[in-house]
């Protein structure tokens, strides 16, 4: 299989580049640091998907690597901002939301412009199904991948595409994206989140909470109502 992974330079992504070439299948990696990028990529690309031509890099690199049967859109920035400044709380919506929106619907218009069959998968997360005090962008940002991949599945079954599409919803792992020596709640690896998510892209799930007990936490506070949930101190 010919995948391309976006956002392979470090924490899951890489770590699934790694699970995936080890497995015989032949990777594309990008990011914006490719000098972090396995060597063992079969293809690799400098993409930063805030630039304009990003959508025209990920073809080149689709072009590159041979034609493309999976997209695993990793690629995103999060962090809390207890101050709520608003320059990196925008940062944080241009990155999950726009780079997201351009990358994904690349890959969604190669796949039907192919008419091969395709999979596109992408990580949101646990926070994508509640607002949490101090992540206030990273959550709504995270809302927004999960929406936007529910809109391209119906796309795909009215207009008859065989492209699937798979929301992964990781909570905390241990990668760079956390800080170093905080204590995080229910903590996993970024090795066990990758064997979920090659699991969840494996059997071609629609959403995928990773693991079962984020899959709980989220359906407990799925239920909590807002005058409720309000006062509650999200934990990091
Ligand atoms: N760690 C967690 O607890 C957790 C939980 C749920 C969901 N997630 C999500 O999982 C994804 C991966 O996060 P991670 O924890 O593995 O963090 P990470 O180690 O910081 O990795 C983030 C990856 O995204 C790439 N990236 C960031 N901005 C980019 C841009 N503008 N253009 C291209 N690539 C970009 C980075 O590469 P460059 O810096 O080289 O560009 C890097 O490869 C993110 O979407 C994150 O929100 C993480």
């Amino acid at each position: 299989m010919n995948i391309i992974i976006m956002g392979a330079s470090s924490g899951i992504g890489a770590e699934l580049a790694l699970f995936y070439i080890e497995r015989g299948h032949r990777v594309g990696c990008a990011s914006r640091s490719i000098n972090k990028i396995t060597a063992r990529a079969a293809a690799r690309a400098a993409i930063d998907i805030n630039s304009p031509d990003a959508g025209n890099r990920l073809l080149d690199l689709i072009d590159e690597l041979g034609g493309m049967d999976l997209y695993i859109h990793v690629a995103g920035i999060g962090y809390d901002n207890p101050g709520l400044d608003p320059g990196r709380e925008a940062d944080i919506a241009a990155t999950n939301c726009v780079g997201f929106a351009r990358m994904v619907s690349t890959a969604f218009n190669w796949f039907e412009s192919t008419r091969r069959p395709g999979h596109i998968a992408a990580i949101t997360s646990v926070a994508a199904t509640k607002g949490l005090r101090t992540m206030e962008a990273y959550s709504a940002s995270k809302r927004f991948g999960a929406t936007y991949l529910q809109g391209l599945r119906q796309r795909a079954v009215t207009g008859r595409l065989p492209i699937a599409l798979t929301d992964l919803r990781p909570g905390w792992t241990r990668t760079p994206l956390l800080k170093p020596h905080a204590g995080y709640p229910m903590l996993m690896t970024s090795d066990s989140v990758c064997r979920h998510i090659a699991r969840a892209i494996a059997r071609r799930r629609k959403t995928a909470f990773i693991d079962g007990r984020w899959r709980l936490l989220c359906a407990l506070w799925s239920i909590i109502p807002d005058f409720i949930w309000r006062h509650i101190p999200y934990p990091h």
